[in-house]
């Protein structure tokens, strides 16, 4: 299948199945803002508490903290959003959409590569075994052709970015002829920064009132507590602060379902550590982060960092944790060497002394800071991509089920009465009754049992009990296994037990 059908295939799986609803639906949505449906936000929060406890509950020297959403604006001044936290967009004349700059010229350079992947693919195909791929790439003229090109372009690209040079940008675009993938046509209008806060105010205006931000991120509400945490948790560096929360960007350019997003959520985790320590905390924060990704077992080949040539100002270092989605490689995940640059910067704009005490060293001075920033959102559509499967049954019907890892599934046990009579529902509510306090089951009696087992498996619950009339002699069920489809007969006494063991996240924690 091809991948883009793939995609709409999903993205149609999400809104069927009550996991991802477009926002204000009935009044033809908002764009780039979605509502998570009832299987939706049990993944998520199955999501959010893997992310939490491998951070909070398995580090004794990392705690929580949740922040407003409100900050005082100067924060934003200090944290440098209101000056720089901008992208370059371009607007075509003739389609009047508008485009992200950057972002056309990176699918431009993808372009080449694409054209040398299918170039390689192809001899590939044409001499078989005999292939040699390196040698291949290294003397075929095309290819050396396309890599030349695609040098050259990203050397250019990469130039005006630093440069903040806006019009070389927009020479780029015309120079690669670059069309409105709508209109077809080069009509440029200049390329502008946009900064991507949402403000508003706040306060009536009888006593005036003040702008104020959605935050762009979480982090800044870590940096402006650093202080109150340290001291009223006694905090020794090194030490890291959590936090989950809805982040608001006004992006220009919002695509890929829940990929980006005006209103999202992150998990960040700023972890202070002794300057000159840094580079070997980032190092295990990179190493940390990957295992907690491959962990959830859908193979160390989806996932790649990818290290950033450019910094941002504040960093030393950084590194994306990238996903292959449907669409390619995708960052998920951010982790950044962010030095002294938060804490000395809200030091200088609030005018308070932000230092640590090292008895250690008997010196004060300005924790270096490593972040690791993921996206709820990007995390939960990694992991619907993972999941989602369509196998060829025996009698030739399909059956699509999410093979989520069972911590995460959104419903852990599915009761099922074989028929709607004989007692056997009441039965079913029995077990319900006494398994629902332990973890989130489903009760199902209409339609039969097959039609019961397909619906299951596109939410990719991982159980489901079959209560028969046998049940009702000897206190047995038979349990079906989602992924191998594989049934075997349990005591009901043993249920709790057997699915506890198989869907906590305490089982994947302790595999970490
Ligand atoms: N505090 C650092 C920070 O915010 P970032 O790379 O801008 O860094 C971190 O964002 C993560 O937040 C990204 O890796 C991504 O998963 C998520 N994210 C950023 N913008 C997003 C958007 N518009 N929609 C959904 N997720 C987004």
């Amino acid at each position: 299948m091809a991948q883009e059908d793939l995609f709409k295939k999903l993205v149609s799986h999400c809104k069927e199945y009550g996991f991802v609803f477009p926002s204000s639906e009935i009044y033809d949505g908002l764009a780039a803002v979605y509502d998570y449906g009832q299987n939706g936000v049990e993944l998520k929060n199955n999501i959010k508490k893997y992310w939490w406890d491998s951070m909070v509950l398995l580090h004794e020297n990392i705690v929580g903290l949740d922040s407003s959403i409100f900050m005082h604006p100067t924060i934003w001044k200090a944290s440098g959003h209101i000056d720089a936290f901008n992208d370059p967009l371009i607007d075509n004349k003739d389609s009047k959409k508008r485009y992200r700059a950057d972002v056309l010229v990176e699918d431009q350079i993808a372009k080449y590569d694409d054209k040398i992947n299918k170039e390689v693919a192809k001899a590939a195909k044409k001499f078989g075994d005999a292939f040699d791929e390196k040698k291949f790439r290294a003397t075929n003229p095309r290819i050396l052709e396309h890599i030349s090109k695609r040098d050259a372009l990203h050397e250019c690209y990469k130039k005006a970015m630093n440069d903040n040079d806006l019009n070389e940008l927009r020479q780029i675009i015309i120079d690669e002829g670059i069309v409105c993938p709508i209109s077809g046509t080069k009509n440029w209008t200049d390329v502008r920064q946009f900064n991507l806060m949402f403000s508003t105010e706040m306060g009536s205006t009888s006593e005036g009132s003040m702008k104020v931000y959605l935050r762009p991120e979480t982090a800044q509400g870590i940096f402006v507590n650093f202080l109150n945490v340290q001291k009223t948790g006694r905090m020794k560096i090194p030490f890291g602060i959590a936090q989950i929360g809805k982040a608001f960007r006004n992006e220009i350019v919002a695509r890929q379902f829940i990929f980006r997003m005006r209103e999202f959520e992150q998990m960040e985790m700023q972890f202070f550590v002794r300057p000159g320590t840094e580079m070997e905390w980032f190092k295990k924060w990179k190493e940390n982060r990957m295992r907690w990704h491959q962990n959830l077992g859908f193979g160390a080949d989806c996932y790649r960092f990818h290290d950033h040539e450019k910094l941002a100002h504040y960093a030393n270092a950084a590194t994306d944790i990238e996903y292959l989605m449907p669409f390619g490689f995708k960052e998920v995940e951010g982790i950044h060497s962010r030095t002294d640059f938060d804490l000395s910067q809200h030091e200088k704009f609030s005018g308070k002394s932000i230092k640590y005490f090292d008895a250690e060293l008997n010196k004060s001075y300005t924790p270096y800071d490593i972040e690791t920033s993921i996206g709820v959102d990007r995390m939960f559509l990694s992991v619907i991509c993972a999941a989602y499967h369509e196998e060829i049954l025996e009698n030739g019907e399909t059956r699509v089920v999410m093979k989520f890892p069972p911590a995460l599934a959104p419903v852990k046990l599915a009761v099922l009465p074989l028929v709607k009579k004989d007692g056997l529902p009441e039965k079913a509510c029995e077990i319900i009754d006494d398994l629902k306090f332990h973890f989130h089951c489903q009760y199902e009696e209409k339609d039969s049992i097959g039609k019961r087992y397909r619906r299951q498996d596109a939410i990719g619950t991982p159980y489901c009990v079959t209560v028969d009339h046998d049940t009702l002699k000897d206190n047995t069920v038979t349990l079906r296994d989602r992924d191998t489809m594989k049934q075997e007969r349990v005591a009901i006494d043993k249920l709790n037990d057997i699915i506890a063991e198989r869907v906590s996240i305490t089982s994947l924690l302790k595999k970490l």
